[in-house]
């Protein structure tokens, strides 16, 4: 018998990049929010030994580089377990496309072998497999509204905002490495901090985004509550809003976190600009890339409006699917269900 799990996708609701840390990654503040869009991972212990990984996607290694292959070995290793791992990932989402899906892949593997093996790992070990294999595993432990610090693998849970609904739109350009477009961040980075030097300008570089995401995340995060109980908010920024118990996704989107990949990205690839644009169009509230991209992502009033969007962009030969986000309770409820 094989254990099946839905792979949830993620979106990246602004994403603020600092300076680079001692151990070679880049300290980020983001807020994630996982969505319905998935792929589906099985795995199965059979007799035997190793990791043997199954996708019908070329672009999927099925080597020992698959997050996946990384994350069976640590389960296998911490379980004390023997046998053959055969996982099968049937891909929907899109390769190097910004939703964390190697990501969500590896986390789904996890739960599914433990599962498959009856054995259950302790929270404190899933986590340090998981942030050990990757910055972007340990959000998919925790579904819905998440606060990801530290190099992204530092996450904590926010509390859930109504679903929203959104398209996503996997663009033909290639997809884009996360490694080139950090690097690409440092480029512009230092050719803005040598341009400030040369100016006789002193001052901040790369931590103001952090800076401005961390006092907007705060305003908003503080703004249901009395003056009091948010502690004294001189100074911060306070955010704008109508009826928060409507629209509080829209508000943290408005309040004005931005994703600082788009920067570096859109110049290579204005194709992804240009969705962005035709989103905003076709009347999304907010539209942004999700992580380095290549996906870009609209969120709108209604599920009719995201269809007929969606619908709009396919038309126009993009791969655009209507969407909503999940919470917490929902993204756990759906993983295991076939
Ligand atoms: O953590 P993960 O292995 O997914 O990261 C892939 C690559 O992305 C890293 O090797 C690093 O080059 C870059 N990265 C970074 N800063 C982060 C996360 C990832 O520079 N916070």
């Amino acid at each position: 018998m094989s254990v099946g799990v839905r792979s949830f996708a993620k979106i990246n609701l602004g994403l603020a990049i600092g300076p680079i840390r001692p151990d070679g990654y880049h300290s980020l503040r983001t807020i994630y929010q996982t969505i319905s869009l998935h792929d589906l991972v099985k795995v199965e212990v059979q007799r035997g030994a190793g990791i043997e990984i199954r996708c019908r996607d070329a672009r999927v290694p099925t080597d020992e580089s698959n997050t996946c292959w990384r994350v069976a070995e640590r389960v296998m290793k911490a379980c004390k377990a023997r046998g053959k791992v055969v996982i099968a990932i049937e891909k929907r989402l899109p390769v190097q496309g910004g939703l964390g899906a190697a990501s969500s892949n590896a986390v789904a593997a996890m739960l599914a072998l433990e599962r498959e093996l009856r054995a259950s790992l302790e929270p404190e070990q899933r986590w340090r497999i998981a942030s050990e294999v990757g910055s972007d595993l340990p959000l998919f432990l925790v579904g819905g509204l998440v606060l990801g610090l530290g190099r992204g693998e530092e996450v904590y849970a926010l509390e859930d905002l109504p679903p929203l609904d959104l398209v996503a739109v996997f663009t033909a350009e290639a997809g884009v490495s996360t490694p080139r477009a950090f690097a690409d961040w440092d480029a512009r980075a230092e050719a803005a901090a040598a341009k400030r030097a040369a100016s006789g300008l002193t001052g901040s570089g790369p931590s103001t985004t952090m800076d401005m995401f961390s006092s907007r995340v705060f305003a908003w995060l503080t703004a249901g509550l009395p003056r009091a109980a948010a502690g004294s908010t001189a100074g911060v920024p306070t955010a704008e809003r109508g009826d928060r118990a409507e629209t509080p996704l829209l508000d943290l989107v408005r309040a004005g976190i931005e994703n600082d990949f788009e920067p570096v990205v859109f110049p290579k690839h204005p194709g992804l600009r240009e969705v962005k644009r035709e989103l905003e169009r076709a009347g999304a509230r907010f539209a942004s890339l999700s992580g380095s991209g290549s996906t870009v992502y609209g969120l709108f009033d209604s599920a009719g409006q995201a269809q007929a969007a969606a619908q709009k962009l396919a038309e126009g030969g993009a791969r655009a699917y209507a969407a909503t986000t999940l919470t917490r309770r929902q993204y756990w409820r759906d993983l295991f269900s076939s």
